[in-house]
This record gives C-alpha cells, sequence and structure tokens, in this order.
C-alpha cells in the first residue's frame, strides 16, 4: 500500500486524505456537532439555518469517513438535555433525521453504509422515529461504514440505565455480584456491540464532553477545533485524523 505518498513527494502539505498514514486509520471516531447556532447568528440567520447546514456536513464527513475506511461514524445530532431549548427549535431538529434520511437513503444504500441509532425512542416524534426506523431496517443488511446517530441520548441515563439493568439481573440470580465487571457494563451501554471510539471530534471551541459517551470515552484521543460545525470541512477532518495518527496511545501503560 502507497503510504503518505503525497507527502513523501512533497506535494501538499496542507492535509489531504492522501497525506494519512492508511495502517493507522481510527475504526471509530465520534463528534459533538457544535456551534450550528453561533454560525448562523454570525451570518444574521436564525438559528435552525445553523442546524440545516449541519445537516449538509453530516453527509459531508459520512462520505470522507467512508472513503478513509472508518468503520463506526458516531454523531451527537441531539441531547437528552436539549429538549431545554425552546419548541419551534426543538421540532426543527426533530425533522432534520427526516429530511437526511429522506434525500440520502439511496445514496446511503448505494454506498453500502449502515444506519443505527443510539438513545432512547420515547419522547420522539413519531416522523423521526418511523424515518429513523426505515433507514435502521433497509440498511441493516450494509456492511460498509456504520453511521450511528446519537438521537435522544445522555450518557448518565444510559450509564444509570445499565446499573439498574445489573441490578435486576442480580436480584433475579441472572447475574452474580462476582460478575459485575466492565464488559457487564458495556454490554448494557446503549453502544454495546460497537467498539469504545479512537477519536472524539468537537468543533466550536467548547471543551467539554456534555453528556457524550462518558463511559467509552475513557481511553479516546480528544481532538477540539473552533471551526463551527457547518463550516467543518474534508481538510478538518483531515487534519483531526493526522493528529490522532501522531499521538502515542498508552491506555495508561508506558
Ligand atoms: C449543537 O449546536 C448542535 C445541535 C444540538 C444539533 C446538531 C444537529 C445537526 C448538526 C444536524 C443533525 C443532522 C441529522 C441528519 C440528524 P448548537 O445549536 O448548540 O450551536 P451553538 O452552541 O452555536 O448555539
Amino acid at each position: 500500500m502507497i503510504k503518505r505518498l503525497w507527502a513523501k513527494l512533497g506535494l501538499s502539505s496542507s492535509p489531504t486524505a492522501a497525506s494519512l498514514s492508511t495502517d493507522n486509520i481510527p475504526v471509530h471516531v465520534a463528534i459533538i456537532m457544535d456551534g450550528n447556532g453561533r454560525w448562523a447568528r454570525k451570518r444574521g440567520l436564525p438559528r435552525v439555518a445553523g442546524h440545516h447546514s449541519g445537516m449538509k456536513t453530516v453527509k459531508r464527513i459520512t462520505i470522507a469517513a467512508d472513503r478513509l475506511g472508518i468503520k463506526y461514524l458516531t454523531m451527537y445530532a441531539f441531547s437528552t438535555e436539549n429538549w431545554k431549548r425552546p419548541k419551534a427549535e426543538v421540532e426543527f431538529l426533530m425533522k432534520l433525521p427526516q429530511q437526511f434520511i429522506e434525500i440520502e437513503l439511496d445514496e446511503l444504500i448505494a454506498n453500502n453504509v449502515q444506519v443505527r441509532m443510539m438513545g432512547s425512542r420515547d419522547n420522539l416524534p413519531p416522523h423521526t422515529l418511523s424515518a429513523l426506523e426505515e433507514a435502521i431496517t433497509k440498511t441493516a443488511g450494509n456492511t460498509g461504514l456504520i453511521l450511528n446517530f446519537a438521537l435522544n441520548y445522555g450518557s448518565r441515563m444510559e450509564m444509570v440505565n445499565a446499573i439498574r439493568d445489573m441490578a435486576s439481573d442480580v436480584k433475579t440470580g441472572v447475574l452474580s455480584i462476582d460478575d459485575i465487571d466492565e464488559e457487564a457494563m458495556s454490554s448494557r451501554l446503549l453502544s454495546s456491540g460497537l467498539p469504545d471510539p479512537d477519536l472524539l471530534i468537537r468543533t466550536s471551541g467548547e471543551l467539554r464532553l456534555s453528556n457524550f459517551m462518558l463511559w467509552q470515552l475513557a481511553y479516546s484521543e480528544l481532538w477540539f477545533t473552533d471551526v463551527y460545525w457547518p463550516e467543518f470541512s474534508e481538510k478538518h477532518f483531515y487534519e483531526a485524523i493526522g493528529q490522532y495518527q501522531r499521538r502515542a496511545r498508552r491506555y495508561g501503560g508506558l
């Protein structure tokens, strides 16, 4: 395999897909897509225009991730705390999965992408849920990139539910206290079956996790950028992956 060919030839120092090493591509990339509102405000537009533009970035980065050979891409689309936003904004956000699926489903299928959802189905409007279910069902057999939408997702809620589940299993004798370990916990999380993210990207300059995958990110590499999500491009994505490739992951060892 030709590695870092462009870089070796000195053709470009700006991040491109070809400047990345092919043997150290993160398996799972998780993204906190932030800054839609500020992006819109900067342009004198309503906040929802930022979310709409952010939806286009979802497509752009999905294609880029797929081409790089990333296996899992998890995108934080709506948190359990986002219900606190004005009703009109929540309604708009709840229409985006449906819009995205209407526009993109055929192409996702053609590209062998599998759509998944990680979050509580409770309280989701029927149109949001049915669009997602349609995409999940129609792509279930696909073997390419797994595009995992974190929707109505909250990490603390997820962990509380997992602990409740273990307590209930102990009570009924299915699980012994000695069997409670990291694997028992991981297998009860909404991300069960997915490896932990190798890389977390957060846009917009905010330096926090916002109740996102707190358990799963224990040893992930974190990468932050000031760029707002609607203007996050392939170039920024390659920059994040390039930085990831230059880091030494020690998992607490030497
Ligand atoms: C945070 O930015 C962003 C969100 C709460 C929504 C993210 C959703 C998308 C990018 C579109 C999702 C698309 C699909 C297909 C599900 P913010 O509004 O908090 O921005 P701000 O911090 O600048 O106000």
